[in-house]
Protein backbone atom coordinates (compact mmCIF):
# COMPACT_ATOMS: atom_id res chain seq x y z
CA UNK A 1 0.00 0.00 0.00
CA UNK A 2 1.62 3.31 -1.07
CA UNK A 3 1.85 6.10 1.72
CA UNK A 4 -1.83 8.52 1.08
CA UNK A 5 -3.53 11.30 2.88
CA UNK A 6 -7.42 11.35 3.57
CA UNK A 7 -9.22 14.49 4.07
CA UNK A 8 -12.97 14.23 3.84
CA UNK A 9 -14.15 17.20 6.61
CA UNK A 10 -17.95 17.20 5.02
CA UNK A 11 -20.42 16.46 7.18
CA UNK A 12 -22.94 15.07 6.00
CA UNK A 13 -26.52 14.87 6.99
CA UNK A 14 -28.60 12.31 4.98
CA UNK A 15 -32.10 10.68 4.94
CA UNK A 16 -35.99 11.79 4.49
CA UNK A 17 -36.65 15.44 4.86
CA UNK A 18 -33.08 16.32 5.46
CA UNK A 19 -33.86 19.32 3.39
CA UNK A 20 -36.06 21.14 6.44
CA UNK A 21 -33.13 21.16 8.55
CA UNK A 22 -31.24 23.19 6.15
CA UNK A 23 -31.39 26.10 8.14
CA UNK A 24 -30.68 24.99 11.55
CA UNK A 25 -27.67 23.61 10.08
CA UNK A 26 -26.20 26.50 8.92
CA UNK A 27 -27.13 28.24 12.18
CA UNK A 28 -24.89 25.87 13.74
CA UNK A 29 -21.98 26.94 11.46
CA UNK A 30 -22.65 30.65 12.73
CA UNK A 31 -23.67 31.88 9.24
CA UNK A 32 -26.49 34.99 8.50
CA UNK A 33 -26.08 35.74 4.95
CA UNK A 34 -26.59 32.96 2.21
CA UNK A 35 -26.84 32.99 -1.65
CA UNK A 36 -28.74 30.43 -2.70
CA UNK A 37 -27.60 28.89 -5.76
CA UNK A 38 -29.72 26.60 -8.16
CA UNK A 39 -30.30 25.51 -12.07
CA UNK A 40 -32.86 25.25 -14.40
CA UNK A 41 -36.38 25.66 -12.05
CA UNK A 42 -36.44 21.88 -11.25
CA UNK A 43 -35.94 22.76 -7.71
CA UNK A 44 -38.33 25.47 -7.88
CA UNK A 45 -41.20 23.75 -9.57
CA UNK A 46 -40.53 20.88 -7.11
CA UNK A 47 -41.08 23.46 -3.99
CA UNK A 48 -37.72 22.61 -2.70
CA UNK A 49 -36.59 25.31 -3.22
CA UNK A 50 -38.97 27.23 -1.15
CA UNK A 51 -38.69 24.96 1.77
CA UNK A 52 -34.84 25.21 1.98
CA UNK A 53 -35.81 29.50 2.26
CA UNK A 54 -38.16 28.58 4.74
CA UNK A 55 -35.79 26.50 6.69
CA UNK A 56 -33.07 29.46 6.77
CA UNK A 57 -36.18 32.04 7.52
CA UNK A 58 -36.80 30.12 10.89
CA UNK A 59 -33.31 30.32 11.87
CA UNK A 60 -32.96 33.91 11.09
CA UNK A 61 -30.77 33.90 8.22
CA UNK A 62 -30.82 35.97 5.33
CA UNK A 63 -30.17 34.82 1.70
CA UNK A 64 -30.74 36.11 -1.58
CA UNK A 65 -30.65 33.37 -4.94
CA UNK A 66 -29.44 33.09 -8.17
CA UNK A 67 -30.71 30.53 -10.75
CA UNK A 68 -29.74 29.14 -14.38
CA UNK A 69 -27.05 27.04 -13.63
CA UNK A 70 -26.96 24.41 -16.59
CA UNK A 71 -25.26 21.34 -16.94
CA UNK A 72 -21.36 21.85 -18.01
CA UNK A 73 -21.96 24.76 -15.82
CA UNK A 74 -20.44 28.11 -17.54
CA UNK A 75 -17.84 30.76 -16.11
CA UNK A 76 -20.33 33.35 -17.17
CA UNK A 77 -22.81 32.40 -14.46
CA UNK A 78 -19.80 32.02 -12.27
CA UNK A 79 -18.84 35.26 -12.64
CA UNK A 80 -22.72 36.48 -12.22
CA UNK A 81 -22.88 35.33 -9.27
CA UNK A 82 -19.80 35.77 -7.52
CA UNK A 83 -20.44 39.83 -8.07
CA UNK A 84 -23.65 39.17 -6.57
CA UNK A 85 -22.26 37.14 -3.30
CA UNK A 86 -19.70 39.74 -2.79
CA UNK A 87 -22.77 42.90 -3.02
CA UNK A 88 -24.64 40.71 -0.46
CA UNK A 89 -22.00 39.94 1.39
CA UNK A 90 -22.46 36.19 1.44
CA UNK A 91 -20.60 34.18 3.75
CA UNK A 92 -21.47 30.77 2.38
CA UNK A 93 -22.69 29.47 -0.52
CA UNK A 94 -25.42 26.94 -0.81
CA UNK A 95 -25.72 25.10 -3.36
CA UNK A 96 -29.27 23.88 -4.11
CA UNK A 97 -29.06 21.19 -7.02
CA UNK A 98 -26.42 18.78 -8.60
CA UNK A 99 -22.89 18.30 -9.51
CA UNK A 100 -23.16 21.24 -12.14
CA UNK A 101 -25.01 23.66 -9.19
CA UNK A 102 -22.15 23.13 -6.68
CA UNK A 103 -19.48 23.09 -9.15
CA UNK A 104 -20.87 26.45 -9.96
CA UNK A 105 -21.13 27.51 -6.15
CA UNK A 106 -17.72 26.41 -5.46
CA UNK A 107 -15.87 28.32 -8.43
CA UNK A 108 -17.95 31.30 -6.82
CA UNK A 109 -16.62 30.55 -3.40
CA UNK A 110 -12.85 31.29 -4.86
CA UNK A 111 -13.76 34.40 -6.93
CA UNK A 112 -15.83 36.26 -4.29
CA UNK A 113 -12.57 34.56 -1.40
CA UNK A 114 -9.95 35.95 -3.76
CA UNK A 115 -11.61 38.99 -5.93
CA UNK A 116 -7.87 40.09 -7.03
CA UNK A 117 -7.66 38.08 -10.11
CA UNK A 118 -10.21 36.19 -12.60
CA UNK A 119 -11.41 32.76 -11.42
CA UNK A 120 -10.67 31.41 -14.46
CA UNK A 121 -6.83 31.24 -13.65
CA UNK A 122 -7.14 28.61 -11.42
CA UNK A 123 -9.10 26.27 -14.00
CA UNK A 124 -6.11 27.57 -16.42
CA UNK A 125 -3.46 26.10 -14.03
CA UNK A 126 -1.98 29.63 -13.56
CA UNK A 127 -3.02 29.91 -10.09
CA UNK A 128 -3.43 28.59 -7.10
CA UNK A 129 -5.99 29.70 -4.44
CA UNK A 130 -5.31 30.22 -0.78
CA UNK A 131 -8.93 30.69 0.13
CA UNK A 132 -12.50 29.90 -0.87
CA UNK A 133 -15.75 30.86 0.69
CA UNK A 134 -17.62 27.99 2.92
CA UNK A 135 -19.89 26.32 0.00
CA UNK A 136 -22.95 23.76 1.51
CA UNK A 137 -25.32 22.09 -0.65
CA UNK A 138 -28.66 20.45 -0.88
CA UNK A 139 -28.29 17.30 -2.89
CA UNK A 140 -30.97 16.71 -5.67
CA UNK A 141 -29.16 14.13 -8.32
CA UNK A 142 -26.67 11.06 -7.74
CA UNK A 143 -23.58 11.42 -9.78
CA UNK A 144 -20.74 14.02 -10.09
CA UNK A 145 -19.47 13.58 -5.94
CA UNK A 146 -18.99 16.59 -6.09
CA UNK A 147 -21.08 16.94 -2.58
CA UNK A 148 -17.73 15.13 -1.36
CA UNK A 149 -14.71 15.90 -3.64
CA UNK A 150 -12.33 18.35 -3.61
CA UNK A 151 -13.36 19.14 -7.69
CA UNK A 152 -15.21 21.56 -9.88
CA UNK A 153 -15.63 21.51 -13.08
CA UNK A 154 -16.37 24.81 -15.26
CA UNK A 155 -16.98 25.33 -18.52
CA UNK A 156 -15.38 28.59 -20.37
CA UNK A 157 -18.27 29.78 -22.84
CA UNK A 158 -15.78 31.74 -24.87
CA UNK A 159 -13.18 29.09 -25.38
CA UNK A 160 -15.60 26.00 -25.56
CA UNK A 161 -12.86 24.54 -22.96
CA UNK A 162 -13.78 22.64 -20.28
CA UNK A 163 -11.60 22.10 -17.24
CA UNK A 164 -11.78 20.61 -13.38
CA UNK A 165 -9.80 22.17 -10.69
CA UNK A 166 -9.06 20.25 -7.26
CA UNK A 167 -8.01 21.69 -4.13
CA UNK A 168 -8.84 21.11 -0.76
CA UNK A 169 -10.28 24.57 0.07
CA UNK A 170 -13.36 23.86 -1.77
CA UNK A 171 -14.52 21.07 -0.04
CA UNK A 172 -17.98 21.40 1.31
CA UNK A 173 -18.39 21.86 4.98
CA UNK A 174 -21.93 20.43 4.37
CA UNK A 175 -24.14 18.35 2.09
CA UNK A 176 -27.71 17.80 3.27
CA UNK A 177 -28.81 14.97 0.97
CA UNK A 178 -32.27 13.14 0.96
CA UNK A 179 -32.86 10.84 -1.65
CA UNK A 180 -36.17 11.32 -1.86
CA UNK A 181 -35.44 14.38 -3.73
CA UNK A 182 -33.89 12.50 -6.74
CA UNK A 183 -37.04 10.38 -7.43
CA UNK A 184 -38.45 13.16 -10.04
CA UNK A 185 -35.17 12.84 -12.25
CA UNK A 186 -35.74 11.80 -15.70
CA UNK A 187 -34.66 7.91 -16.13
CA UNK A 188 -31.64 8.98 -18.74
CA UNK A 189 -29.85 11.28 -15.88
CA UNK A 190 -30.54 8.82 -13.19
CA UNK A 191 -28.84 6.28 -15.20
CA UNK A 192 -26.14 8.78 -16.50
CA UNK A 193 -25.77 9.29 -13.04
CA UNK A 194 -25.39 5.90 -11.59
CA UNK A 195 -22.72 5.74 -14.26
CA UNK A 196 -20.78 8.54 -13.39
CA UNK A 197 -20.61 6.90 -9.67
CA UNK A 198 -19.45 3.59 -11.00
CA UNK A 199 -16.47 5.68 -13.06
CA UNK A 200 -15.05 7.47 -10.33
CA UNK A 201 -14.01 4.55 -8.79
CA UNK A 202 -12.71 2.97 -11.81
CA UNK A 203 -11.05 5.94 -12.23
CA UNK A 204 -8.81 4.84 -9.40
CA UNK A 205 -9.56 1.19 -9.57
CA UNK A 206 -7.22 0.66 -12.46
CA UNK A 207 -3.74 1.73 -11.58
CA UNK A 208 -0.12 -0.82 -11.69
CA UNK A 209 0.71 -0.79 -8.00
CA UNK A 210 -0.17 -1.18 -4.53
CA UNK A 211 -1.69 -4.00 -2.49
CA UNK A 212 -4.81 -2.72 -1.23
CA UNK A 213 -6.41 -5.28 -0.02
CA UNK A 214 -9.57 -3.39 1.62
CA UNK A 215 -9.50 -0.21 -0.61
CA UNK A 216 -10.18 -2.95 -3.68
CA UNK A 217 -12.64 -4.63 -1.80
CA UNK A 218 -14.57 -1.53 -1.03
CA UNK A 219 -14.26 -0.63 -4.33
CA UNK A 220 -15.60 -3.43 -5.63
CA UNK A 221 -18.29 -3.57 -2.99
CA UNK A 222 -19.23 -0.17 -4.04
CA UNK A 223 -19.51 -1.00 -7.92
CA UNK A 224 -21.43 -4.35 -7.54
CA UNK A 225 -24.18 -1.83 -5.43
CA UNK A 226 -24.43 0.99 -7.80
CA UNK A 227 -24.87 -1.75 -10.92
CA UNK A 228 -27.30 -3.75 -9.07
CA UNK A 229 -29.35 -0.57 -7.89
CA UNK A 230 -28.95 1.06 -11.14
CA UNK A 231 -31.33 -1.92 -12.51
CA UNK A 232 -33.61 -1.76 -9.61
CA UNK A 233 -34.14 2.13 -10.50
CA UNK A 234 -34.67 1.49 -14.24
CA UNK A 235 -37.60 -0.80 -13.58
CA UNK A 236 -38.89 1.29 -10.49
CA UNK A 237 -37.46 4.63 -10.37
CA UNK A 238 -39.46 5.40 -7.08
CA UNK A 239 -37.57 2.85 -4.60
CA UNK A 240 -36.27 5.04 -1.89
CA UNK A 241 -33.95 2.32 -0.88
CA UNK A 242 -32.07 1.84 -4.29
CA UNK A 243 -32.36 5.78 -4.16
CA UNK A 244 -30.39 5.71 -0.95
CA UNK A 245 -27.59 3.42 -1.98
CA UNK A 246 -26.62 5.33 -5.30
CA UNK A 247 -27.22 8.77 -3.20
CA UNK A 248 -24.44 7.83 -0.64
CA UNK A 249 -22.23 6.12 -3.33
CA UNK A 250 -21.85 8.93 -4.97
CA UNK A 251 -20.41 10.56 -2.25
CA UNK A 252 -17.98 7.83 -1.21
CA UNK A 253 -17.11 7.15 -5.08
CA UNK A 254 -15.27 10.82 -5.30
CA UNK A 255 -14.12 11.56 -1.78
CA UNK A 256 -10.78 9.69 -2.61
CA UNK A 257 -12.09 6.30 -0.25
CA UNK A 258 -11.98 4.34 -3.30
CA UNK A 259 -8.75 4.70 -3.79
CA UNK A 260 -6.64 4.81 -0.88
CA UNK A 261 -2.78 3.24 -1.25
CA UNK A 262 -3.36 3.42 -4.89
CA UNK A 263 -0.48 4.59 -6.84
CA UNK A 264 -2.48 7.41 -8.48
CA UNK A 265 -5.93 8.19 -10.32
CA UNK A 266 -6.08 7.15 -14.14
CA UNK A 267 -9.50 9.65 -14.90
CA UNK A 268 -8.00 9.39 -18.71
CA UNK A 269 -11.67 8.48 -19.38
CA UNK A 270 -12.68 11.81 -17.59
CA UNK A 271 -10.30 14.30 -19.61
CA UNK A 272 -12.02 12.70 -22.97
CA UNK A 273 -15.09 13.48 -21.40
CA UNK A 274 -14.42 16.97 -20.78
CA UNK A 275 -13.53 17.45 -24.22
CA UNK A 276 -17.01 16.14 -25.00
CA UNK A 277 -18.62 18.24 -23.04
CA UNK A 278 -16.53 21.28 -23.97
CA UNK A 279 -17.13 21.15 -28.01
CA UNK A 280 -21.04 19.16 -27.85
CA UNK A 281 -22.49 20.47 -24.38
CA UNK A 282 -23.38 16.51 -23.78
CA UNK A 283 -24.24 14.77 -20.57
CA UNK A 284 -21.52 13.95 -18.32
CA UNK A 285 -21.98 10.16 -17.37
CA UNK A 286 -23.45 9.24 -20.87
CA UNK A 287 -20.09 10.54 -22.25
CA UNK A 288 -18.14 8.56 -20.03
CA UNK A 289 -19.63 5.21 -20.89
CA UNK A 290 -19.53 6.40 -24.86
CA UNK A 291 -15.71 6.16 -24.61
CA UNK A 292 -15.35 3.97 -21.59
CA UNK A 293 -14.94 0.54 -23.61
CA UNK A 294 -12.58 2.18 -26.00
CA UNK A 295 -10.49 3.50 -23.62
CA UNK A 296 -10.26 0.10 -21.60
CA UNK A 297 -9.75 -2.11 -24.70
CA UNK A 298 -6.81 -0.04 -25.50
CA UNK A 299 -5.31 -0.09 -22.24
CA UNK A 300 -5.76 -3.61 -20.52
CA UNK A 301 -2.92 -5.15 -22.10
CA UNK A 302 -0.76 -2.47 -19.59
CA UNK A 303 -3.03 -2.86 -16.89
CA UNK A 304 -3.97 -6.44 -17.07
CA UNK A 305 -3.71 -7.86 -13.51
CA UNK A 306 -6.07 -5.27 -12.09
CA UNK A 307 -8.57 -5.62 -15.38
CA UNK A 308 -8.81 -9.87 -14.50
CA UNK A 309 -9.34 -8.64 -10.93
CA UNK A 310 -12.07 -6.72 -12.05
CA UNK A 311 -13.40 -9.12 -14.79
CA UNK A 312 -13.68 -11.69 -11.87
CA UNK A 313 -14.50 -10.03 -9.10
CA UNK A 314 -16.85 -7.20 -10.09
CA UNK A 315 -18.35 -8.46 -13.09
CA UNK A 316 -18.36 -12.20 -12.22
CA UNK A 317 -17.75 -13.47 -15.69
CA UNK A 318 -16.28 -16.97 -15.94
CA UNK A 319 -12.33 -16.90 -16.42
CA UNK A 320 -11.41 -17.47 -20.48
CA UNK A 321 -8.64 -19.45 -21.76
CA UNK A 322 -6.11 -16.59 -20.99
CA UNK A 323 -6.23 -13.47 -18.90
CA UNK A 324 -5.91 -11.43 -21.60
CA UNK A 325 -9.91 -13.31 -22.85
CA UNK A 326 -11.19 -13.07 -18.89
CA UNK A 327 -9.86 -9.23 -19.63
CA UNK A 328 -11.73 -8.68 -22.18
CA UNK A 329 -14.56 -10.51 -20.92
CA UNK A 330 -14.88 -8.08 -18.02
CA UNK A 331 -14.68 -5.12 -20.57
CA UNK A 332 -17.87 -6.54 -22.87
CA UNK A 333 -19.36 -7.11 -19.21
CA UNK A 334 -19.37 -3.59 -18.30
CA UNK A 335 -20.20 -2.51 -22.05
CA UNK A 336 -23.65 -4.58 -21.39
CA UNK A 337 -24.76 -3.27 -18.60
CA UNK A 338 -24.39 0.07 -20.00
CA UNK A 339 -26.62 -1.16 -22.82
CA UNK A 340 -28.97 -2.64 -20.21
CA UNK A 341 -29.47 1.24 -18.72
CA UNK A 342 -29.57 2.60 -21.81
CA UNK A 343 -26.21 4.30 -21.77
CA UNK A 344 -24.22 4.94 -24.65
CA UNK A 345 -21.46 2.86 -25.16
CA UNK A 346 -19.87 5.00 -28.63
CA UNK A 347 -19.83 8.41 -29.63
CA UNK A 348 -22.71 7.71 -32.36
CA UNK A 349 -25.14 6.67 -29.55
CA UNK A 350 -24.25 9.12 -27.79
CA UNK A 351 -25.48 11.71 -30.62
CA UNK A 352 -22.16 12.82 -31.72
CA UNK A 353 -20.10 12.28 -34.47
CA UNK A 354 -16.90 14.42 -35.04
CA UNK A 355 -14.79 15.01 -37.65
CA UNK A 356 -11.10 14.15 -38.00
CA UNK A 357 -10.32 17.68 -37.28
CA UNK A 358 -12.61 18.06 -34.04
CA UNK A 359 -11.29 14.65 -33.00
CA UNK A 360 -7.53 16.31 -33.36
CA UNK A 361 -8.56 19.27 -31.95
CA UNK A 362 -10.55 17.38 -28.69
CA UNK A 363 -6.99 15.07 -28.12
CA UNK A 364 -4.85 18.48 -28.60
CA UNK A 365 -7.07 20.20 -25.26
CA UNK A 366 -7.35 16.76 -23.58
CA UNK A 367 -3.15 17.08 -23.85
CA UNK A 368 -3.12 20.08 -22.99
CA UNK A 369 -5.16 20.41 -19.86
CA UNK A 370 -3.35 17.06 -18.45
CA UNK A 371 0.05 18.25 -19.17
CA UNK A 372 0.80 16.22 -22.21
CA UNK A 373 0.33 13.29 -20.21
CA UNK A 374 -2.64 11.59 -18.46
CA UNK A 375 -3.51 8.06 -17.35
CA UNK A 376 -2.11 4.85 -14.44
CA UNK A 377 -3.55 2.38 -16.16
CA UNK A 378 -1.39 3.13 -19.20
CA UNK A 379 0.15 6.64 -19.81
CA UNK A 380 -1.33 8.71 -22.40
CA UNK A 381 -0.36 11.43 -24.63
CA UNK A 382 -2.67 13.19 -27.57
CA UNK A 383 -2.03 10.12 -30.31
CA UNK A 384 -3.49 7.83 -28.07
CA UNK A 385 -6.15 10.03 -26.86
CA UNK A 386 -7.30 10.68 -30.66
CA UNK A 387 -6.98 7.05 -31.42
CA UNK A 388 -9.26 6.01 -28.72
CA UNK A 389 -11.94 8.81 -30.05
CA UNK A 390 -11.61 7.25 -33.29
CA UNK A 391 -12.17 3.86 -31.89
CA UNK A 392 -15.18 5.39 -29.90
CA UNK A 393 -16.65 6.41 -32.85
O1 LIG B 1 -30.98 22.41 -13.25
P1 LIG B 1 -32.05 21.48 -12.89
O2 LIG B 1 -33.38 21.97 -13.16
O3 LIG B 1 -31.89 20.98 -11.51
O4 LIG B 1 -31.86 20.22 -13.90
C1 LIG B 1 -30.83 19.27 -13.72
C2 LIG B 1 -29.99 19.07 -14.96
O5 LIG B 1 -30.73 19.35 -16.12
C3 LIG B 1 -31.47 17.93 -13.55
N1 LIG B 1 -31.82 17.60 -12.18
C4 LIG B 1 -30.99 17.62 -11.11
N2 LIG B 1 -31.65 17.16 -10.03
C5 LIG B 1 -32.90 16.89 -10.43
C6 LIG B 1 -33.02 17.17 -11.80
N3 LIG B 1 -34.15 16.99 -12.49
C7 LIG B 1 -35.21 16.48 -11.82
N4 LIG B 1 -35.18 16.18 -10.50
C8 LIG B 1 -34.05 16.37 -9.78
N5 LIG B 1 -34.02 16.02 -8.49
O6 LIG B 1 -30.50 17.00 -14.00
C9 LIG B 1 -29.67 17.59 -14.96
C10 LIG B 1 -28.24 17.28 -14.62
O7 LIG B 1 -27.83 17.99 -13.47
P2 LIG B 1 -26.28 18.22 -13.18
O8 LIG B 1 -26.15 19.00 -11.94
O9 LIG B 1 -25.64 18.75 -14.42
O10 LIG B 1 -25.80 16.70 -12.98
P3 LIG B 1 -24.51 16.10 -12.36
O11 LIG B 1 -24.61 16.01 -10.90
O12 LIG B 1 -24.28 14.88 -13.14
O13 LIG B 1 -23.33 17.14 -12.65
C11 LIG B 1 -22.66 17.15 -13.87
C12 LIG B 1 -21.53 18.14 -13.84
O14 LIG B 1 -20.59 17.81 -12.80
C13 LIG B 1 -19.28 17.68 -13.38
C14 LIG B 1 -19.57 17.22 -14.76
O15 LIG B 1 -18.48 17.36 -15.63
C15 LIG B 1 -20.75 18.10 -15.15
O16 LIG B 1 -20.30 19.38 -15.50
N6 LIG B 1 -18.46 16.81 -12.53
C16 LIG B 1 -18.08 17.31 -11.34
C17 LIG B 1 -17.25 16.60 -10.49
C18 LIG B 1 -16.80 17.16 -9.22
N7 LIG B 1 -17.03 18.44 -8.97
O17 LIG B 1 -16.20 16.47 -8.39
C19 LIG B 1 -16.76 15.27 -10.84
C20 LIG B 1 -17.43 14.66 -12.01
O18 LIG B 1 -16.53 13.74 -12.61
C21 LIG B 1 -17.91 15.60 -13.05
O19 LIG B 1 -16.89 15.93 -13.98
ZN1 LIG C 1 -17.47 12.16 -13.32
Amino acid sequence: MFDFQYYAPTRVVFGRGAERRTGQLLQELGVKRVLIHYGGGGAVKSGLLDRVAASLDQEGIIHTSLGGVVPNPRLSKVREGAALAREFGAELILAVGGGSVIDSSKAIGYAVAEPEYDVWELYDRRRTPKACLPVACVLTIAAAGSEMSNSSVITNQDTGEKRGYRNDLCRLKLAVMNPELTVTLPPYQTAAGCTDVLMHTLERYFTQGGNMELTDQIAESLLRTVMKNALILRDNPADYDARAEVMWASSLSHNDLTGLGADGMDFVSHGLEHELGGMFDVTHGAGLSAVWPSWARYVYRDCLPRFVKFARNVMNVEPGASDEETALRGIAALEDFFRSIHMPVTLRELGVEPTEEQILAMAASCAKGAGGKKGTAKLLYQADMAEIYRMAL
